[in-house]
């Protein structure tokens, strides 16, 4: 028995020790730790099990009817019904008293969420005037061009790295090879930009100098999120019909070749992304009604369900809230998300468990709209200050 168990080693009790701290011994409404010799910091026990501190208890009740919604179940609980979380302390005084060197308290800022990211800023472009409420990024692989669709005349617009406007095409208007209201694009693996266009409730081709190849229409209600798979089928989320079609496109002479339902039954899909490295495919979606918790599902490459979490477990698991805008994969296969209220980007790794959350991107963002992830560079689109944002692995590479 010489092979080192994994469940045993040091790296592994280190590892259950950090997922203790942060998900056990902090509140998770101020994302302060508890601290029993603090009245206003104590761990105090609602009556539906859900722990919270003292001071976010007060905060969120009622002051004369002395109640309060569980922030996590929604459950109403009585102020007065709340007891101290003795097991809690108990718990933090004994990893305090066994606390090691190496086991340092995970680093937090003081917002509640880790303040070092592991991308830095490369570039930034485009600006209100060049780009106007952009919604979707792609990269054309053979010249590393960003191509972003927005609201402007033309509404594709194609720049190089450097953030230079080389083109742009796609007329806003209905004609033929027009773009009414282009919600999301992807480019093929021959070159091709495929828009999903939500006005005539179609997707469009066009070569990458932005001559129009086909339309495909009549098999959408609400055409929304695209991405390409490895074999240069294009997947579309239909946001009304609540179904992922592929369609197989022969791009060099703008032939429909097929068109399947691959996924049904989806609750009001929008973002969709395809893996390169293992063939997964992750769709985002957006239930109304019901405190509007948005779900990240991924599929096998035979759309086989292999992974979903609403935002709200997501809370739980990594105790922040997000509120997912896009999804995409890295070079690895790790899931990567950008969250629009907080203007984050992270990655959740390759979800063989349960997520790991990993910040890449917390700052200079307001509203990431829309995500591509190019080997070691990570390309979004903000639509808050209508930019393109770059950033890289190496400061300034
Ligand atoms: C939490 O509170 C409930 C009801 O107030 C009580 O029954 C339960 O024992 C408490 N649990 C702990 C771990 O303190
Ligand atoms: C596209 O269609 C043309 C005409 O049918 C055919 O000659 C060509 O091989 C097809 N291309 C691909 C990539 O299938
Ligand atoms: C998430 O963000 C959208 C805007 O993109 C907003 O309309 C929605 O209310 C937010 N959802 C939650 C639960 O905060
Ligand atoms: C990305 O990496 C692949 C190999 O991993 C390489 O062939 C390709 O040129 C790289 N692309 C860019 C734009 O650097």
């Amino acid at each position: 028995p010489s092979a080192e168990d994994p469940e045993t080693s040091p790296s592994h009790h280190q590892a259950t020790l950090r997922e203790i701290q942060l998900n056990l011994l902090e509140c998770k409404v101020c994302f302060e730790m508890f601290n029993s010799q603090q009245r206003e910091r104590r761990p105090q026990n609602l009556s539906c099990g859900h722990v919270l501190c003292l001071e976010c208890i007060t905060a969120l009740s009622h002051p004369l009817l002395r109640k309060l919604e569980c922030p996590f179940c929604r459950q109403l609980c009585s102020v007065d019904s709340t007891s101290h979380c003795q097991v809690l302390s108990d718990l933090q005084e004994l990893l305090l008293s066994q606390k090691s060197s190496s086991s340092a308290p995970p680093h937090r800022s003081k917002g509640g969420f880790i303040s070092e990211t592991a991308l830095h800023l490369f570039a930034a472009f485009g600006g209100w005037g060049t780009l106007t409420n952009p919604t979707g990024i792609a990269v054309l692989g053979s010249v590393g061009g960003v191509v972003v669709v927005h609201d402007g005349e033309k509404r594709v617009v194609v720049f190089n790295q450097q953030g230079r406007k080389l083109h742009s095409f796609g007329e806003k208007g209905t004609g033929n090879g027009d773009i009414c209201y282009p919600v999301d694009l992807a480019v093929s693996p021959t070159g091709h930009v495929i828009v999903t266009d939500a006005g005539d409730k179609s997707v469009k081709v066009f070569t990458s100098r932005g001559i129009h190849v086909v339309t495909v229409k009549d098999c959408f209600q609400l055409p929304w999120g695209v991405d390409t798979d490895c074999c240069g089928r294009i997947l579309v989320s239909d946001l009304q019909a609540g179904n992922l079609l592929r369609i197989k496109v022969n791009f060099s002479h703008g032939i429909i070749l097929e068109s399947q339902n691959v996924l049904a039954n989806l609750c009001c899909p929008k973002a969709v992304a395809h893996c390169q490295k293992n063939g997964n495919t992750a769709v985002l979606e957006h239930p109304r009604g019901r405190h509007h918790n948005r779900n990240l599902k991924v599929f096998t490459k035979d759309f086989h369900l292999l992974y979903q979490m609403d935002s709200f477990s997501l809370i739980l698991q990594t105790s922040f809230r997000f509120n997912i805008s896009d999804v995409a994969f890295s070079s690895d296969g790790d899931v990567v998300v950008s969250d629009c209220d907080q203007g984050l980007i992270c990655s959740l790794g390759n979800l063989q468990n349960h997520p790991v959350l990993t910040p890449l991107v917390g700052v200079h963002l307001i509203r990431p709209a829309g995500l591509v992830i190019l080997n070691n560079t990570l390309i979004t689109v903000d639509g808050g200050d209508h930019t393109v944002k770059i950033y890289s692995s190496k400061p300034g590479a």
